[in-house]
């Protein structure tokens, strides 16, 4: 059966349209079909995280306005088997996008492909609430900070308040002294803060951005641990039951991180 995820965040900036791409590479490496769509329309980023960019003529608006057939639209990312690409609209307002069309077009891509990632934009708006049509999953991606798990908390209520009520949490630029030290909060710590099940934390790594100038993903990037993060992830997201490592922090630490939540 397939399933479809609502990539999600609150706050701009923490990795959504990152996990999104590297999730899809690492899904579509164990044989599945999986299907990207970038919803961040005017805004559009994963044509060019994915190295496409000049491959891409149609996007969603032209499958919209019945320009072009959705498999037109679909463009596949090379090295990946069965990974497709459906871009977001650089021309239209996110105002002009209608509900039941983004609908109709997770509905289609649910009956071609195993699974579908909808990378959405920041913020918890009409911008997102676009999206919520069609989907029963949404990763919720955050960073370790306090703005960030704010926006995080937000953006799970409104998700209930749509009747998504399945989230699966990535904690992202996670560090692991940090964590030790008692600076930044663990995996679980946010993991308990947010009430949603952890899927899975991806450190901070340098290489990430070095990565992007190439059109590279994260999981691209060449650094290990972000892989295997990612591979720990898509693995967990198709139900095995790995658990995720705990930072062993000292109680004086604990005690201070603890009192911040
Ligand atoms: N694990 C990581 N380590 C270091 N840098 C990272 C990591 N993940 C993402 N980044 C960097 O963070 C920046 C933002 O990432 P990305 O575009 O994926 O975020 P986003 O949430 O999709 O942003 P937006 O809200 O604008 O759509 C990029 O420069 C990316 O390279
Ligand atoms: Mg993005």
């Amino acid at each position: 059966m397939s399933r479809s995820f609502l990539i999600a965040s609150g706050k701009g900036g923490v990795g959504k349209s990152s996990v999104a791409a590297s999730l899809g590479q690492a899904l579509a490496k164990r044989g599945l079909s999986v299907a990207l769509m970038d919803a961040d329309t005017g805004l559009r980023c994963m044509d060019l995280m994915l190295g496409i960019q000049d491959k891409v003529v149609f996007d969603f608006a032209d499958v919209m306005e019945k320009r072009c057939l959705l498999q037109d639209a679909l463009y596949p990312v090379p090295g990946y088997g069965s990974l497709f690409l459906l871009s977001a609209s650089q021309i239209l307002r996110a105002a002009e996008i209608r509900p039941k069309d983004v609908q109709k077009v997770t509905q289609s891509l649910n009956r071609t492909f195993d699974i579908v990632i909808v990378d959405c934009p920041a913020g918890v708006g009409r911008n997102l609430k676009v999206n919520l049509g069609s989907v029963e999953e949404y990763i919720l991606v955050t960073t370790p900070d306090d703005i960030a798990m704010r926006d995080a908390e937000r953006t799970c209520q409104v998700m209930g308040e749509h009747e998504i009520c399945h989230p699966h949490l990535i904690l992202n630029r996670t560090d692991k002294h940090m964590i030790k030290r008692g600076e930044m909060l663990s995996p679980q710590q946010a993991a308990m803060v947010l009430d949603a099940p952890l899927l899975g934390a991806v450190p901070d790594s340098d290489k990430v951005y070095r990565g992007l100038l190439r059109h590279k993903t994260a999981y691209e990037c060449g650094d290990k641990q972000v892989r295997l993060a990612f591979e720990r992830i898509a693995d967990r997201l198709m139900g095995e039951d790995l658990p995720v490592k705990e930072e062993k922090q000292g109680p004086v630490e604990r005690f201070f991180l603890r009192a911040r939540m």
